[in-house]
């Protein structure tokens, strides 16, 4: 067994940062992840950095900005943290020596980004998340931090007292997907979930196919509520072929949007009269799909996207990197003619449910980045706060989880009494799936020790015998159903039922489809008997992952009515704060999704933020 203080699963942005903080800490950290870290999704982040540096700027704008963004859904003491700490974390970036593009005179440049009040998004030409991993993977060389590259984690080894709440996580379960082998992981201090989003629940997104969700959904199953998991963010501008991602960069630098009349449709039919194409995301993707389902796409399929009115050499100065993405992928250069975009699945708002400290309501186990929900995003995320999200909310969960003392957390996590039980008809019985697979669900079991609590070592040893068990059950159904099939088939469901315009009927179809997807993954099999990159085998693990995700996304979407940020729904076209002002939660209840609600908070340290009508 492997032994370690601090366990940090996954290597993108979040997972470095935290093992970087819990390393000054003085613990011993291990990386374990599926990619090598410089093949983490992080490197797809292409736009930028959002932090409150400039003269004329300042932490409380950003705060709001990022509240309004929210649509009133984020929690005040997640957000006014995210905006108070990313100026001191971009400077420690630079000092790092992150290749930041600079002005003339030498200061790092800002660029306005959709829904900003201020251009505040740092950026590195059009390649900020390639260059934000590989300046925080010198650090990990620098500091000697161990790293168990190419291990899918299988599983947490948590305790099985009778309420999260009561519950302890000491380690993990790992795959060893080179040769094959299943190790224990024992954390003496905590494991720090960074496993990213959910986007291959979706077949059309910007996400890597690695992005299914896994730490989210290990979580859920180890009795830790997952938050708002309905809201999706889908962006404005990916290539209609393949899903590849546009930056918002494009649009900050000047691009315009046109529909096939030539129109610029933003300000022609008044989708957002002030800020036209840099409204926030789900108000341009909405006006996208407006113009090609009233017969103005092009193809009736997608818009146009024009820079070539910003010249060659302010293209390849900034954004020279999409001149290469747009004629890779969909063969159109961007310095003769206007790009062809649709909206596609790029970002979760929601995930694991934690306090601003990172920490989840079992004791031990912490999530940050995209898999995790504090929560800063609400019902929509703005464009650069994602990757100030990584690195806030990573380095608080790696000092916390390293024994630093960085504050009481405000934001409450787990099971209340007083708070709300929720509803939803279903045309299904969500839930429930076959016991071998089953066998994983809360991943450990509590084992007394000289009456003091859990055996950590024995808890890991026996996640560990239970992960093998399940794994030697998936090869032995060699003639069982692949996962590619039933994988594509929630995907295409998702993409079409569970979109940016959403309706009752259609919330109720991706449930039966999931629900179907569940019963054909009880036969599931592993046609690759070999120990060695058996891909098919990691896949076949992870598209549990992809359905539970998929049925939490729509049970959420479906019990929710009201028009929020990025969930609107045909039946319920108002912002409702009456009825809605509130988080939805998931816990994994007895192998089924049990629902409740939790306040929103809006009360932060510099102000109170009532909710307005949000207009751009
Ligand atoms: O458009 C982009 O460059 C993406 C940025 C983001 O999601 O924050």
């Amino acid at each position: 067994m492997h032994e370690h203080d601090v366990i940090v699963v996954g290597a993108g942005g979040a997972g470095l940062r935290a093992a970087i903080a819990a390393q000054e800490e003085g613990a011993d950290v291990a990386i374990v992840s599926k990619l090598h870290p410089v093949r983490s999704h992080t490197g797809a982040a292409e736009g930028g950095i959002n932090a409150a540096l400039r003269e004329g700027d300042s932490w409380e704008d950003h705060a709001y900005d990022t509240m309004k963004g929210s649509d009133y859904l984020g929690d005040a003491p997640a957000i006014e943290t995210l905006a108070q700490d990313s100026p001191e974390e971009v400077i420690q970036l630079e000092h790092w020596g992150m290749a930041f593009s600079r002005e003339d005179d030498g200061r790092v440049s800002q660029r306005p980004f959709g829904g900003l009040s201020f251009p505040r998004t740092t950026y590195a030409g059009a390649e900020t998340g390639h260059q934000l991993l590989h300046t925080m993977y010198e650090q990990l060389v620098k500091r000697g931090i161990q790293v168990y590259d190419e291990w899918y984690v299988l599983d947490l080894a948590v305790s099985d007292e009778e309420t999260p709440e009561e519950r302890s996580c000491h380690g993990v379960v790992g795959y060893d997907v080179q040769s094959g082998n299943i190790e224990g992981f024992r954390a003496r201090d905590g494991v720090i979930l960074a496993t990213g989003g959910p986007g291959q629940v979706y077949d059309h997104t910007t996400n890597a196919v690695a992005n299914t969700g896994d730490g989210v959904a290990m979580a859920y199953r180890a009795g830790v509520p997952i938050e708002d998991m309905e809201f999706i963010q889908f962006h404005p501008t990916t290539l209609p072929s393949t899903g590849v991602l546009i930056t918002e960069g494009v649009r900050g630098e000047g691009g315009i949007l046109y529909n096939e009349d030539g129109e610029r449709f933003m300000f022609e039919y008044g989708y957002a009269n002030n800020d036209g194409e840099l409204a926030s995301r789900d108000v341009v993707s909405r006006a996208e799909l407006t113009e090609i389902n009233e017969g103005r796409g092009i193809e009736d399929e997608y818009v146009h996207l024009d820079m070539r009115h910003l010249g060659e050499e302010r293209i390849v100065d900034r954004l020279e990197n999409i001149i290469h993405l747009s004629e890779d992928f969909e063969g159109v250069d961007p310095l003769e003619e206007p790009m062809p975009v649709k909206p596609g699945q790029h970002y979760a708002m929601g995930g694991v449910e934690t306090d601003e400290n990172g920490e989840t309501c079992i004791s031990g186990l912490y999530a940050a980045g995209e898999c995790a929900c504090a929560s800063v995003h609400g019902s929509n995320r703005l464009g650069g706060n994602a990757l100030p999200e990584l690195i806030v909310f990573g380095a608080r969960a790696g000092h916390h989880a390293a024994g630093r003392d960085i504050g009481e957390a405000e934001i409450p996590t787990g099971k209340r009494g007083e708070w709300e039980a929720g509803d939803v008809e279903t045309p299904v019985e969500p839930g429930a799936v076959e016991p071998s697979v089953e066998a994983d669900a809360t991943g450990g079991d509590a084992v007394a020790d000289g009456g003091s609590g859990p055996d950590p070592a024995g808890l890991v040893e026996r996640a560990t015998e239970r992960a093998k068990e399940r794994v030697e059950a998936l090869l032995d159904n060699e003639d069982g159903r692949n996962h590619a099939e039933i994988r594509a088939e929630v995907q295409q469901s998702m993409t079409e039922n569970v979109n940016v315009f959403r309706e009752k009927e259609g919330l109720e179809q991706a449930l039966r489809d999931i629900r179907e997807a569940r019963e054909a993954y009880e036969d599931v099999g592993v046609a690759d008997q070999s120990r060695t990159f058996n891909t098919d085998l990691q896949q076949t693990i992870e598209t549990r992952n992809v359905i539970d995700l998929a049925e939490a996304i729509t049970l959420g979407a479906l019990a929710r009515e009201e028009f929020r940020g990025a969930h609107w729904r045909k039946e319920h076209q108002e912002r409702d704060d009456e009825n809605w002002l509130k988080h939805t939660l998931l816990s994994w209840n007895d192998g089924s999704p049990e629902l409740w609600y939790k306040p929103v908070l809006l009360e932060g340290e510099n102000k109170r933020y009532e909710p307005k009508i949000r207009s751009y």
